[in-house]
C-alpha cells in the first residue's frame, strides 16, 4: 500500500513537472480540489474527450450533441430533486476538527477487510503455489471467512443505513467499527448531518431583484430541458441519445487524491431516451458499450470491473459504476443508470409543459424511459495517467520514466529534432513540421543531447521521435525512434505521414470498439 502510495505520489508530481495538471491559482499556493491544466494537460484532455464524442455522435446514427448554459433556471434544480436531496451525509472529529463524509469512512472501512482476504489469499498462494485452489480456500480458511463474515455484516449494515437515510444508524456504525480519524486517531465523532453540495450565485444586481441560481452539480440536466427541442427540430425518433460534455459543479467535503474528486470538474454525458419496457435491456447493452470502450484503450480487462449500486435512487431501476484500477484501489470512473421517466416527468410537473413522445408505429404518446452513461473527464484523465505512468531500468544501466499513453490520446505524437544546429539540420527538421503539422501534432526540440531529448519526449509520452541527421542531407531519410521498444529505424521522409498517421488518430481507437 505504502510502495503503491509513492507511486501515486510520483504521478501527482510528473503531472505538475511536465506540464499536464497545475494547482489553480498555483503563485497563490493553490485552490483546495480545483485544477488546472497546463500545455500538456489540455492536449491529453480533448482527445480523451473526442474519443468519447466520436464514439458517441459519429458511430451512432441516432446519438446528437448539445452544448448547454451552465447557468440554468433555478426551477431545474427543484424539479430534479437536487435541492431537498443533493447531499452527503457528514461527520466532524472533535479533535483534529477534520470533516469527513460518514459513507466514505465506513466504504474504507470495507476495503480494509477487502485487503485483509486479499493478504491471506496471496500468503496461500505463495505457499502452495500451483496447487492454490482459491475458491477452496476461501470456502474453508478460518480468518479468511471471519474476515468475510464481518465485511458482508457491516456491508449489509450499511448498504440498510443508507437505504434508509438512516444518519444515527451511520454514526453507530462508524462507533462500533471503532473507526478513528486519520488525523487525531481518536473516535470522538459529532452527529452526522446532511450537506447539500450545490455552489450558489446571484443572477441580476440587488436592486433588480437578484435571484439565487446554482452552478450545475450535473450537466445531465441540461439534456433533459432540452429533450423536446432536439426531438422535435432534429425529427428524431426512438431509441436516441443526446450527449453533452461540459462542466459540473460540487462542493465536495472531501476533497482528495488528486483530480479524483474534484470541486469544478468535467463530465461527458449522454442520455438514451427508450420506450418504456425497453430500458433493462438499452441498460444492459450500455453496460456492454461503454466497456468496450474502456478496454479498447488496451489497459488490460483485469484493471476494469462493475459494481452495482447498493443504493438505487428512488427513481432509478438499475445502477452500476464502471471502476478502474488507480493506484489506491479499484474506484469509480463512469456511473451508467437505469433513470426510468422520474427527470422528464418531473420537469413536465414544474414547467407544465407536455414533454411526450408520439411514438407513429403504436399511435400513442408516452414519456421516454432514460439510459444515462456519466463519466468525468478528470477521472478518465487520472487513470491514463496512474496506467501510463512507468519507470523503466535500461538494459544499459540508465532508467527512464515513460508515459505510454495509448498514441491516439498522447498530447505530441511525433517530436523532430536535428542531429546539430547547423549543417541546414534545423531547416531541414522544421520543412518536416511544416508538412506534417496538418495530421497531427508535432514538436521541434534542438536543446540538448539527442539522448536527453528523447527522455523529455518520453516523459510527456510522445509515440515517436525522428531525427535528423548527416544522412538525411543526402538521400532524405530520417531514424524514426518508437517509444515504447526504443527501437530506430531509418525510414524515407516522404513514408513518414503514412507510418504515423494512423497509429496516432482517434480514428484507430475507434475502430476497436465499431464492431
Ligand atoms: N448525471 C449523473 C451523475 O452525475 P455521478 O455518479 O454523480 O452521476 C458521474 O457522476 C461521473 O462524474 C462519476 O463517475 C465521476 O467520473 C464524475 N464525478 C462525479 N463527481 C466528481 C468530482 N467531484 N470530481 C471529479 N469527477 C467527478
Amino acid at each position: 500500500m505504502a510502495q503503491q502510495d509513492d507511486v501515486f505520489k510520483k504521478i501527482v508530481s510528473h503531472c505538475k513537472e511536465y506540464g499536464f495538471v497545475f494547482p489553480s491559482s498555483d503563485i497563490y499556493d493553490g485552490l483546495g480540489a480545483v485544477y488546472d491544466y497546463g500545455q500538456n494537460g489540455v492536449e491529453l484532455k480533448n482527445n480523451i474527450k473526442q474519443y468519447w464524442w466520436q464514439s458517441m455522435v459519429l458511430l451512432h446514427e441516432n446519438i446528437v450533441g448539445i452544448d448547454a448554459a451552465i447557468f440554468m433556471h433555478p426551477t431545474t434544480w427543484k424539479a430534479s430533486g437536487h435541492v431537498d436531496a443533493f447531499n452527503d451525509p457528514l461527520i466532524d472529529n472533535r479533535d483534529s476538527k477534520k470533516r469527513y463524509r460518514a459513507d466514505v469512512l465506513i466504504e474504507d472501512q470495507l476495503a480494509k477487510y477487502d485487503d485483509k482476504i486479499q493478504k491471506e489469499l496471496e500468503k496461500a498462494r505463495k505457499r502452495f503455489g500451483d496447487a492454490f485452489d482459491e475458491e477452496q480456500f476461501r470456502a474453508t480458511n478460518a480468518r479468511v471467512l471471519e474476515h468475510q463474515q464481518k465485511r458482508d455484516a457491516l456491508h449489509e449494515r450499511f448498504a440498510k443505513a443508507m437505504n434508509a437515510n438512516d444518519l444515527e444508524e451511520l454514526r453507530q456504525i462508524i462507533l462500533d467499527e471503532e473507526i478513528v480519524c486519520p488525523i487525531s486517531g481518536t473516535r470522538n465523532w459529532t452527529e452526522v448531518r446532511q450537506f447539500n453540495l450545490m455552489f450558489k450565485t446571484e443572477v441580476g444586481s440587488t436592486a433588480d431583484g437578484a435571484s439565487t441560481i446554482f452552478l450545475r452539480p450535473e450537466t445531465a440536466q441540461g439534456i433533459f430541458v432540452n429533450y423536446l427541442n432536439v426531438q422535435k427540430t432534429g425529427r428524431m425518433k426512438l431509441p436516441f441519445g443526446i450527449a453533452q460534455i461540459g462542466k459540473a459543479f460540487r462542493n465536495e467535503i472531501v476533497a482528495r487524491q488528486f483530480i479524483f474528486r474534484m470541486r469544478e470538474f468535467e463530465q461527458m454525458e449522454m442520455q438514451f431516451f427508450v420506450k418504456p419496457g425497453t430500458e433493462l435491456e438499452w441498460f444492459s447493452k450500455w453496460k456492454q458499450t461503454r466497456m468496450a470502450w474502456h478496454q479498447a484503450l488496451g489497459f488490460g480487462a483485469e484493471n476494469y470491473r462493475f459494481h452495482d449500486h447498493d443504493k438505487l435512487a428512488h427513481y432509478a431501476n438499475a445502477a452500476t459504476d464502471i471502476e478502474f484500477h488507480m493506484p489506491f484501489g479499484f474506484k469509480e470512473v463512469e456511473g451508467i443508470h437505469s433513470r426510468t421517466n422520474f427527470d422528464l416527468t418531473q420537469h413536465a410537473k414544474y414547467s407544465g409543459k407536455k414533454i411526450e413522445y408520439f411514438d407513429p408505429e403504436t399511435n400513442e404518446s408516452y414519456t421516454p424511459y432514460v439510459i444515462e452513461t456519466s463519466i468525468g473527464v478528470d477521472r478518465m484523465f487520472l487513470s491514463v495517467m496512474c496506467h501510463s505512468y512507468c519507470e523503466e531500468q535500461l538494459p544499459n544501466g540508465e532508467s527512464r520514466v515513460v508515459l505510454k499513453l495509448p498514441a491516439a490520446l498522447a498530447p505530441v505524437k511525433l517530436a523532430v529534432f536535428p542531429l546539430t544546429k547547423k549543417d541546414g539540420m534545423p531547416e531541414k527538421a522544421q520543412e518536416i513540421i511544416k508538412d506534417l503539422r496538418f495530421h497531427f501534432n508535432c514538436k521541434y526540440e534542438e536543446k540538448d543531447q539527442i539522448g536527453k531529448r528523447y527522455r523529455r519526449m518520453d516523459a510527456i509520452g510522445c509515440p515517436y521521435c525522428v531525427t535528423v541527421d548527416q544522412q538525411t542531407m543526402e538521400d532524405n531519410t530520417v531514424t524514426l525512434r518508437d517509444r515504447d521498444t526504443m527501437e530506430q529505424r531509418r525510414v524515407n521522409i516522404a513514408d513518414l505521414r503514412g507510418i504515423i498517421e494512423d497509429n496516432v488518430s482517434i480514428t484507430s481507437l475507434l475502430r476497436r470498439i465499431d464492431n
